[in-house]
C-alpha cells in the first residue's frame, strides 16, 4: 500500500512540474500588456524594483536551499552507521547574530530603492519640458495652465473610463490620447465602486476610489534629459534633438493597452482602456478636433438640421440622416451620451461619443476594430457597432445601457402604439451604426 501511495505522489508531482512548464511556455514577455517591455520612467522604475527583489529573493532561495540540500546529503544516515548524534548548533551566538545581520542587510537592500521609488512615482515632476506652455501648440491656454503639466481626470464607471482634460476643455472616453515624453498628472476618481488604473507598459496601478481623489503621474517614453543621459549621445543640440524625436517616433508613438485591475462587478474583465501616444502637433490637432466636435450629417449646421427634424423629419433622407434620426429619436442615445457640437446630445451617464468613429475600439476596449498594425478596419467597426447595440447585454453583462432599457437596448416604445414595446429594427440599427461610424 505504501509503495502505491509513494508512486502516485511521485506521478502527481511530475505532472504538476510538467504542467507548470507548459504554462510558462505560454508566457510571452513582449506583449501589448507586458510589464517587462516598459516605455517610460514610471514603469521602468517599477520594473527595476521588481527585478531587484527577484535577485535578492533568488539569492536567499539559492543559499538557504543550497545549505539545506548540502546538509541532507552530507549528514544523512548511512547503512550500518552507529556513530552518535552529531553536536547541535542551537543557540550559537555567532550563527544567530550573523543570520539576523544578513537578513537586515538584505531587507535594507530592498527597502532603500523601494522608498526612493515610492517618492519618485508619487510626485508629478514639474520640469520645464513638461510644462504645457512649453510644448502645447494648440489654442491659447490660461496663464495658470501654461505653468502646469497636462492634467487628465480619470473617472471610473461600471464599466468604462472617462478621460477629462480640464485645462483643454475636452472630454473623451475609453481611449486617452497623451503626448510622448511629457509628464502627465492623473487625477483618479470613481462614481460608483473601486476601480484601478493600470497601463502596464507605462505605469500601474493606482485605485480609483469613490469619494476620494487619488493621483499619480505617467509618462510615455523618456524626456530629453533622461534619454540623453541613458544613451550618452552627444553632438550639436540640433542633432541631439532630432535623434531624440526619432526615438520618440520609432519607439514610443504607439497604441497601448490598459485594464481595470480591481474587481468591480459583472463586467470587470471587460473594463479595458487604451492610450494612444502621439507627437505634440498630432496631440494639438486631436484636441482641436475633439473641441470642435461634429456638425449634422452632410455638414449642415445643427440649428438648420433640428428645424427640419422638428417640423418634417421625412425631409431628412439618406443613410446618415436616418442614423441621426434614430440617435436623437427612437434610440434615445442623446439621453445618456454627449456629442460635442450637437446642442441636444448632452447626456452624461454614458461615454462621450465625440470622434467615436475614430477610436480603434468600443465598449471600453472590449470590441476592437483594428488590424495587427493598429489600422482601423471599417467593416469590423460596423460589425462591432451593430453587435454592441443589438446584444449589449451579451457583450457586457449588467451594463447600464442594457439595464436602463429594461431588457436589451432597443426595447423602446412603439411610435404607433405607445402602450407597446418595439425593439429597434435591424434597419434602424444599421443606420445607427453608419451614423456612429461617421463621427470622426
Ligand atoms: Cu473597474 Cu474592475
Amino acid at each position: 500500500m505504501k509503495k502505491i501511495t509513494h508512486g502516485f505522489s511521485r506521478l502527481l508531482s511530475l505532472s504538476f512540474a510538467l504542467l507548470a512548464l507548459v504554462a510558462l511556455g505560454g508566457c510571452d514577455l513582449n506583449t501589448k500588456m507586458s510589464t517587462f517591455d516598459v516605455k517610460g520612467p514610471i514603469a521602468e522604475t517599477q520594473l527595476d524594483l521588481f527585478m531587484l527583489t527577484v535577485w535578492v529573493t533568488g539569492f536567499i532561495f539559492l543559499v538557504v536551499g543550497g545549505v539545506y540540500v548540502f546538509a541532507v546529503i552530507k549528514f544523512r544516515e548511512k547503512p550500518n552507521d552507529n556513530s552518535p548524534m552529531p553536536s547541535q548548533g542551537h543557540g550559537n551566538p555567532l550563527v544567530e547574530i550573523g543570520l539576523i545581520g544578513a537578513s537586515v542587510l538584505l531587507l535594507v537592500i530592498i527597502a532603500v530603492p523601494t522608498l526612493q521609488a515610492i517618492w519618485y512615482t508619487h510626485d508629478t515632476p514639474l520640469n520645464e519640458q513638461s510644462k504645457l506652455g512649453n510644448w502645447y501648440t494648440g489654442d491659447e491656454l490660461s496663464e495658470d495652465a501654461e505653468e502646469e503639466v497636462l492634467v487628465i481626470r480619470v473617472i471610473g464607471y461600471q464599466w468604462w473610463w472617462e478621460f477629462e482634460y480640464p485645462q483643454l476643455g475636452i472630454n473623451t472616453a475609453n481611449e486617452m490620447v497623451i503626448p510622448a515624453g511629457k509628464a502627465v498628472h492623473l487625477e483618479l476618481r470613481s462614481v460608483d465602486v473601486i476601480h484601478s488604473f493600470w497601463l502596464p507598459r507605462i505605469a500601474g496601478k493606482v485605485d480609483l476610489i469613490p469619494g476620494r481623489a487619488n493621483a499619480m503621474w505617467i509618462q510615455a517614453g523618456d524626456n530629453f534629459e533622461r534619454w540623453a543621459e541613458k544613451t550618452g549621445a552627444d553632438g550639436s543640440e540640433l542633432a541631439l534633438q532630432a535623434a531624440y524625436n526619432t526615438y520618440l517616433e520609432e519607439e514610443i508613438h504607439d497604441y497601448y493597452y490598459g485594464q481595470c485591475a480591481e474587481y468591480c462587478g459583472d463586467s470587470h474583465a471587460r473594463m479595458l482602456f487604451r492610450a494612444t501616444v502621439v507627437g505634440d502637433d498630432e496631440f494639438a490637432e486631436w484636441v482641436k478636433s475633439e473641441a470642435e466636435g461634429h456638425t449634422a450629417p452632410e455638414g449642415k449646421p445643427w440649428d438648420e438640421w433640428y428645424k427640419a427634424y422638428d417640423s418634417n423629419p421625412d425631409s431628412l433622407t439618406g443613410d446618415l440622416n436616418e442614423g441621426a434620426k434614430v440617435f436623437m429619436g427612437r434610440g434615445k442615445c442623446i439621453a445618456c451620451h454627449s456629442v460635442e457640437g450637437n446642442p441636444r446630445a448632452l447626456g452624461v451617464a454614458g461615454p462621450n461619443l465625440t470622434n467615436v468613429g475614430e477610436r480603434l475600439s468600443i465598449a471600453a476596449g472590449w470590441l476592437n476594430h483594428h488590424d495587427e498594425e493598429d489600422v482601423l478596419q471599417a467593416d469590423k467597426q460596423y460589425e462591432n457597432f451593430v453587435k454592441w447595440i443589438k446584444e449589449t447585454d451579451v457583450v457586457k453583462p449588467g451594463n447600464l445601457m442594457w439595464k436602463s432599457n429594461g431588457n436589451g437596448i432597443g426595447e423602446l416604445l412603439d411610435p404607433e402604439d405607445p402602450d407597446k414595446i418595439k425593439l429597434l429594427t435591424d434597419e434602424e440599427i444599421h443606420y445607427l451604426a453608419l451614423y456612429l461610424q461617421s463621427l470622426k
